[in-house]
């Protein structure tokens, strides 16, 4: 039998992520620590890389705000690339067609798990 090998990098509460919103996370992998956030959209969430595609900067222009001003997609607080929060495909801007880096998050009786 062959599989593959989950690592949990995160866990919290559904609660912790109100609807419509996005909040940042950090894991220590070995002796490097790396930045996440988890957005929520209803009974979904979605985990992805806290690094734009075009330069590898922080998406966030301050803590937990990961979003445009209509909220409907994700932002990129350096030069503004828009993403699409359910793909991770960006869909506006300098890096246009390219995806954020995805993680594997499920909902298990109303916990987050993040896994790599
Ligand atoms: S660093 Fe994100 S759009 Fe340039």
């Amino acid at each position: 039998m062959t599989g593959v090998i989950k690592t949990e990098i995160f866990r919290c509460s559904l609660r912790d992520i109100p609807e419509g919103e996005a909040r940042g996370f950090e894991s220590m992998e070995g002796n490097n620590i790396f930045s996440y956030f988890i957005v929520r959209r209803g009974k979904s969430v979605f985990a992805y890389e806290n690094s734009c595609p075009h330069t590898g900067s922080p998406l966030d222009w301050t803590p937990n705000q990961f979003f445009d001003k209509k909220r409907n997609n994700l932002m990129c607080a350096t030069h503004g690339a828009l993403f699409e929060v359910e793909t991770g495909l960006c869909i506006d801007g300098p890096c246009m067609g390219d995806y954020l880096k995805p993680l594997q998050s499920s909902i298990v009786k109303d916990e987050v798990i993040i896994t790599l």
